[in-house]
């Protein structure tokens, strides 16, 4: 071997170089440069703890680590492949700078626990910071939540108008779907924060080493109580890309939505010029570019877990180099989530803006008040099922007279059934449609202002 001196002496020739680059983890690991000088600083103590390396010999590797940092951080520690992956290169490094004691690092480890010390301390610090950007995504939908209580919306099912909703109802359902999201992190980091670190290759070591030493210096929770566990165990990060596929379900379904309320046959949001983009052709476009690309991204992040539970559906324990591939997708999903977390949160603060007039018109002039027609009779003791059929035929005979329900004669709704009153047409106006659906959990204004209030509370605890 040229280059290359960390296999032993069981080799006598190097790696074929295309091979060389097809084995190499470099490329991408190096992102994890700061979580493997984390988790070696604390080994080396953990080791000089031990007595199994002396306390200067400790104090030694562990300023050449800093040094690392430090030159990594000055753009000037660039590995290329031929140092294969980010453990490696680390570990050369360190001899350089620190002469024959930094061979002593890797005493009771392997890259097997190592890998997997990095990528729980690097999925720990991600996860931290995605349930910060989740946060800042409520605290939008909750501003413009506390703009539109009293501004109506078409409420939908199957895409066909229901009922009449509160705005704010609307976007408050995307805050309890982000606050699921975030204590779906929180669980996930539970099993996140448990150390590898000192499984060793697979069975453990023959050093009397203090895993739950290293593991506090590191900040787990705990060890893991299986060495075979612990080198192979990808659950964390299935579970992971779990949270991260359903976040950007969320995502996309609210970005689905602001894409037909900016149509004009919506035409419920205006986008602001910051946050949309025109045509190369057409000059009267303007463009929903931002929720069009969350939709989109949102497959990449699918593929990354189906890919992930394929590469461990097979693997006998423990390590194999298979794991290599969970780098890749988890550090895309990642930066996909967090991207899309922020360009909604950016959307949303200063990106479009509800169109109260048309919002509160549009639901005017469809039947979504037809079942308040029924609840009306229903409670006058007329039996809901024989209520819902009479407004049946009375919606199909003012669709052929081309009429709205509020365009009816009091004559008129006396001859359908004569328990309607004058008191027929507040009960079938849109904003009481609304305000009169306040069962717990409902649409009421004065049930949305207390969503808001839980809201608020949920969004600092
Ligand atoms: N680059 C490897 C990975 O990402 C590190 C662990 C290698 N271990 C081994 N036994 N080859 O998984």
């Amino acid at each position: 071997m040229t280059e290359k001196q960390t296999w032993s002496d069981r080799f006598e020739t190097a790696l074929n170089p295309a091979i060389a680059i097809f084995n190499a983890s470099i490329g991408f690991d190096i992102q994890l440069i700061e979580y493997d000088l984390t988790g070696s600083i604390a080994h080396a103590k953990m080791l000089a703890k031990t007595a199994i390396i002396s306390d200067a010999e400790a104090e030694l590797l562990v300023s050449g680590l800093e040094q690392i940092r430090q030159e990594y951080r000055q753009g000037k520690f660039n590995p290329g492949v031929e140092a294969e992956d980010v453990h490696f290169a680390v570990e050369k490094r360190l001899t350089e700078i620190v002469g024959d004691v930094g061979k002593k690092l890797h005493t009771a480890r392997s890259r097997n626990d190592q890998v997997g010390t990095d990528i729980r301390l690097y999925l720990k610090a991600e996860i931290e910071q995605t349930q910060e950007q989740i946060k800042a995504f409520q605290s939008a939908l909750l501003a413009q939540a506390e703009q539109h209580v009293e501004t109506l919306i078409p409420g939908y099912t199957h895409l066909q108008r229901a009922q009449p909703l509160s705005l704010a109802h609307h976007l408050l359902a995307y805050f309890q779907m982000a606050q699921r999201d975030w204590e779906r992190l929180a669980d996930v980091y539970k099993r996140t924060n448990v150390s590898p670190l000192g499984c060793g290759a697979l069975a453990g070591t023959t050093f009397p080493i203090d895993r739950a030493y290293s593991a506090k210096l590191l900040e787990f929770d705990r060890p893991y109580e299986n060495s075979l566990d612990g080198v192979s165990d990808r659950d964390f990060a299935i579970e992971f890309l779990c949270a991260a596929s359903l976040i950007m379900v969320h995502l996309s379904r609210l970005s689905e939505e602001m894409i037909l309320w900016a149509s004009q046959e919506f035409n419920f949001i205006t986008l602001k010029d910051s946050c949309a983009t025109g045509s190369s052709i057409m000059p009267q476009k303007k463009n929903p570019d931002i929720p069009e690309l969350v939709r989109g991204k949102t497959g990449r992040v699918f593929g990354h877990l189906q890919a992930l539970l394929v590469i461990m559906k097979g693997l006998p324990l423990a390590y194999n180099k298979d794991l290599q591939e969970d780098k890749e997708g988890i550090f895309d999903s990642v930066k996909t989530v967090k991207s899309c977390l922020s360009a909604m949160t950016i959307l949303l603060n200063e990106g479009i803006e509800f169109r109260t007039a048309r919002l509160n018109a549009a639901v005017a002039e469809d039947f979504s008040n037809a079942t308040d027609v029924a609840d009306y009779l229903a409670a006058k003791q007329v039996p809901f099922r024989e209520a819902y059929n009479l407004v049946g035929k009375v919606v199909k005979t003012s669709l052929a007279a081309g009429k709205l329900l509020k365009d009816l004669s009091l004559e008129e709704w006396q001859q359908i059934h004569p328990a309607f009153e004058a008191d027929i047409y507040q009960a079938i106006a849109p904003e009481r449609v609304v305000s009169a659906r306040n069962s717990y959990g409902g649409t009421g204004f004065e049930r949305v202002r207390q969503a808001i209030a839980v809201a608020k509370s949920q969004l600092n605890s």
